[in-house]
């Protein structure tokens, strides 16, 4: 445990989870937030600490409701820089919008370009981010931003849990953390391709003659968001002979019925870090540890 004086640790909203085992990590102090909703809906938070004269890592999770999510850290970040805090680290482990890093169709927004101007214009100095969906977003931030691929805690787990994986990565998008995934396994990988009807969400997969019949599969992505992308992979190498289908990823969002689709379609089990809240049917890889290294470095 490393103690760094002068600096201080908050945790934003719905951040409870991996805030006590970051603060260990750091070994810095915690300072408690208040936080509740007014009866219109509106956000309501308080520092409730001593902040004055300190440096501070703020953490805070971007899960659903993620427009509230991010309202309150932004409102956050207020409260700190109008105390006259320097917010040294923004530890974001889901950032929330990045799959928005383009307009698809005219007239959309870059949202996540929207969402990074805003953090860095609010006083963010670093910002550090667990697998971002393209890292290239990070130009919009203007501080310094990492993004942290979590390869070896991904790959630890799914060495632990699965015997002889063949990798699989659902679409072209995916393809670098999967090879990076099997290269670290010592196992080999193949990649799908997808297409997705931009207007009505819907995904086709389709593989390109790969033999999987009778491996233990581990789809690897970056998040499970409808379902849809890993459902329809996991129903097609089901089809074609796979043995048992895993599935692994940085963030489980598992919106709607996302969690029915992939059982339905086979999945045996789901691996994911511990970015967002904790589900039960997901099995956790931690993630706090490279995020708390990163920080330190930041931190110097
Ligand atoms: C897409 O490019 C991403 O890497 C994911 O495959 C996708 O966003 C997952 O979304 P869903 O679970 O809704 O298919």
């Amino acid at each position: 445990m490393v103690r760094i004086l002068g600096y201080a640790l908050l945790c934003g909203t719905r951040s409870e989870w991996f805030c006590s085992r970051l603060s260990k990590e750091l070994g810095v102090e915690l300072i408690p937030l208040e936080s509740k909703k007014f009866p219109d809906g509106e956000s309501y938070v308080r520092i409730a600490g001593d902040v004055e004269g300190k440096d501070v890592v703020l953490a805070h999770s971007l899960s659903f409701p993620q427009n509230d999510s991010i309202w309150e850290l932004l409102i956050t970040m207020e409260a700190l820089v109008d105390s006259g805090v320097n917010i040294v680290a923004l530890y974001l482990p889901y950032l929330a919008y990045s799959r928005q890093d383009r307009a698809f169709l005219p007239g959309e927004p870059i949202s996540v370009k929207a969402l990074l101007q805003i953090l860095s214009f609010m006083g963010a100095k670093a910002l550090v981010t667990i697998d971002i969906h393209k890292e290239y977003s990070l130009k919009y931030f203007r501080g310094i931003a990492y993004n942290l691929i979590p390869v070896d805690p991904m790959a630890e787990k799914i060495s632990e849990r699965v015997s002889d994986p063949l990798i699989v990565a659902p679409d072209v998008g995916a393809f670098q953390r999967a090879s990076a995934i099997a290269e670290k396994i010592g196992t080999d990988f193949i990649q799908l391709s997808k297409k997705r009807d931009l207007k009505t969400g819907e995904v086709a997969i389709s593989s390109e003659g790969f033999d999987v019949s009778g491996r233990n599969v581990v789809i690897v992505d970056d998040i499970i968001s409808t379902g849809g992308t890993v459902a329809k992979a996991a129903s097609m190498l089901r089809d074609a002979g796979a043995k048992e289908v895993y599935v692994a990823v940085s963030h489980a969002l598992m919106a709607g019925d996302a969690q029915k689709k992939l059982k339905e379609a086979g999945v045996a089990s789901v691996f994911a870090a511990n970015t967002l809240p904790p589900l039960s049917g997901v099995e956790y890889y931690d993630v706090t540890g490279i995020a708390a290294e990163k920080i330190r470095e930041i931190l110097g």
